[in-house]
C-alpha cells in the first residue's frame, strides 16, 4: 500500500514543489501550445487571404518564440509532471493508470504527431512562403498543428476533470469495494465536469495565447529593424484583438457553466481555495482579484483593438501578466477544493482509501510502509524511538501538505500546543474548521508517536 520509495521536500514541500512545475506547464501548454496554435494557425490563414506578406513574414517571427518555448520548457515541465506526480502520489497515479490507460497511451501518440506537426510546419515555412500555393501547404500544416494540439488538452481534461468529480448520474465509475475489477471507463471518461472545463480551457487559452502574441507582436514590431514589421505590427495586433474580442467573454461564460457543475463540496472551499484559511472570509479581497483581473484583460483588449498603433507596452505586458495570475488562480483553485481528495471520493491526497481506513486503524499504516527501516517503524519496547516512528507516520500522511517547519509547518501550526492537545487534535482531524484535511489514520500507538513527534519540532535542542 505504501510500497514506494518516500521523497521529503524540506522547507518549500511537495504542494509547492509540485506547483511550480504544474504552473510553469499550464502557461507554455496553454499559452504556448494549444492556444498558440491555434491563434498562430489563424493569423497566418488571415494574413494570406489578405494578402498581406509583411503580417504573413512576421508571424513566422512569433511562430519561432513559441515554437522554442513550446519545445523547451513545455517538454521539460511535461516530463517533470510525470515525475513530480510520481513522487507525491503514486497510489493515484496507479489508480489513474487503471482507468485511464488507453486514453494515455494514445495522448503520448497524439502528442508525437503534435510536435512532428510543429516541427514540419516551422522548418519548412520559410521555403513555403514565397508562393500561394506553398503558403497553403503551410498553413494546412498549421491548422493539423493546432487540431493535434487541442486533442491532447482534450484527453489530459478528461482525467484531470475525472479526479474532481468520478461520480455520473450518482453512478460511481466503479465500487470502491471491488476495485480494479468493476470500472465502468465510459463513466470515467464522460464524466460531468469534462466538456465545461474542456470548453473554458480551449478558449480561455486561446484568449491567453492571443495575448502572449500582441506581446510578442509589440517586441518584434518595435525592435525590428525592417520597416515592414513596423508596420505590420498594429494590423497583427488588431487581429489578434479582434481573436480575444470573441473568446474572453465566451471564457467567462463557460468558467460560470464549469463552476456550476462542480461538487457543491467542492464549491465551498473555493474562499479558502483562493485566500488561504487566515483570510478565506476576505470575499471583498477576492471579489477584488477577480475583478482586478478581468477588468486589466478587459481594458487592455479595448485599447488594442482600437488604438493597436499606439497601445503601450505596459498594456501588452499587463495583459500577459493578468492571464498569468489568473491561471496560477485557476490550477491552485482546482488543485485544492477537491481536497481532502485526491480523486475526489476515491482517494485521500495522502495516498490513502477511505475504504482502507478500517484496516489500517487495525493494523497501523506503518505496517505496510515498506520503503521505511524497522527501527523507524517498530516501537521499542523502552520507546526510545517513538518520536521516528511518529515522524515515519508523518511522511506517509501529512507530508504531502505540510513541512515541518516551511510552509504550511506543522512546527508554526502547532506553537505553543501540548502533546495532549495535539494528540486531541488528531482525534478529530477533518473536523475544526479544517475540511481539508483527511483524518488520522493508523493505531493508538501510531497515534502517540505521531503526537510526540509533532510536539517535538517546538522543543529546543531535543535530539530526534
Ligand atoms: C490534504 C492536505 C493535508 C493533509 C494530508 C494534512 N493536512 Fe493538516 N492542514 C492542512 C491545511 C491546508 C491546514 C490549514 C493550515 C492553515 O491554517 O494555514 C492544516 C492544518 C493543520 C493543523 C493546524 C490545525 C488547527 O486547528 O489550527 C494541524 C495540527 C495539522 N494540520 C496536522 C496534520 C497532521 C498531523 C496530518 C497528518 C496526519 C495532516 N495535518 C494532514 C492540510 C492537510
Amino acid at each position: 500500500m505504501f510500497d514506494y520509495p518516500i521523497f521529503e521536500m524540506p522547507v518549500i514541500g511537495q504542494r509547492m514543489l509540485m506547483a511550480i512545475n504544474a504552473v510553469i506547464h499550464v502557461f507554455v501548454s496553454h499559452g504556448g501550445a494549444v492556444g498558440g496554435s491555434v491563434v498562430l494557425a489563424l493569423l497566418a490563414i488571415w494574413a494570406h487571404k489578405r494578402g498581406d506578406l509583411a503580417a504573413y513574414k512576421m508571424t513566422f517571427k512569433i511562430l519561432m518564440v513559441f515554437f522554442i518555448v513550446s519545445t523547451s520548457i513545455g517538454a521539460l515541465t511535461g516530463i517533470g509532471m510525470w515525475i513530480h506526480a510520481n513522487i507525491l502520489s503514486p497510489n493515484a497515479i496507479g489508480g489513474l493508470i487503471r482507468v485511464f490507460f488507453w486514453k494515455w497511451f494514445t495522448e503520448w501518440i497524439v502528442f508525437n504527431f503534435e510536435v512532428v506537426l510543429l516541427l514540419m510546419w516551422f522548418m519548412t515555412w520559410k521555403k513555403n512562403e514565397n508562393t500561394v500555393e506553398g503558403r497553403e501547404k503551410s498553413n494546412r500544416l498549421g491548422v493539423y498543428y493546432a487540431i493535434a494540439s487541442w486533442l491532447t488538452m482534450v484527453i489530459i481534461t478528461a482525467i484531470l476533470a475525472f479526479m474532481l468529480t468520478p461520480n455520473f448520474d450518482g453512478q460511481p465509475w466503479v465500487d470502491p469495494e471491488v476495485f480494479p475489477g468493476n470500472v465502468d471507463y465510459n463513466n470515467a471518461l464522460f464524466n460531468p465536469t469534462w466538456g465545461p472545463s474542456l470548453a473554458f480551457r480551449t478558449f480561455s487559452a486561446i484568449a491567453f495565447a492571443a495575448a502572449l502574441a500582441i506581446m510578442w507582436t509589440w517586441i518584434i514590431g518595435t525592435f525590428s529593424k525592417n520597416p515592414e514589421d513596423n508596420d505590420a505590427k498594429p494590423r497583427i495586433i488588431k487581429f489578434l484583438a479582434t481573436i480575444m474580442m470573441v473568446t474572453v467573454p465566451l471564457s467567462i461564460v463557460l468558467g460560470y457553466w464549469y463552476l456550476s457543475v462542480i461538487p457543491e463540496s467542492a464549491k465551498a472551499m473555493i474562499p479558502t481555495a483562493m485566500m488561504t484559511r487566515e483570510f478565506e472570509d476576505k470575499f471583498d479581497a477576492m471579489y477584488t482579484i477577480i475583478m482586478a483581473t478581468g477588468g486589466v484583460v478587459l481594458l487592455t483588449t479595448i485599447i488594442a483593438y482600437f488604438k493597436p498603433k499606439n497601445m503601450p507596452y505596459i498594456a501588452a505586458s499587463a495583459m500577459v501578466i493578468a492571464f498569468l495570475v489568473f491561471w496560477g488562480y485557476e490550477e491552485r483553485v482546482r488543485e485544492f477544493i477537491r481536497k481532502p481528495y485526491i480523486i475526489y471520493n476515491y482517494i485521500y491526497s495522502n495516498g490513502i482509501r477511505p475504504t482502507d481506513v478500517p484496516y489500517l486503524n487495525k493494523v497501523g499504516v506503518l505496517n505496510h510502509a515498506i520503503f521505511i527501516e524497522d527501527d523507524k517503524k517498530i516501537l521499542k519496547e523502552d520507546k526510545s524511538n517513538l518520536i521516528d516512528v511518529g515522524h515515519s507516520v508523518f511522511l506517509i500522511e501529512c507530508r504531502i501538505c505540510h513541512t515541518e517547519n516551511g510552509i504550511n509547518g506543522l512546527k508554526s501550526l502547532t506553537k505553543g500546543w501540548s502533546q495532549e492537545a495535539i494528540r486531541a487534535r488528531l482525534n478529530n482531524l477533518p473536523g475544526g474548521g479544517t475540511p481539508y484535511m483527511p483524518p488520522f489514520v493508523g493505531t493508538d500507538t501510531e497515534k502517540d508517536a505521531l503526537a510526540a513527534y509533532i510536539h517535538s519540532l517546538n522543543k529546543k535542542g531535543e535530539l530526534r
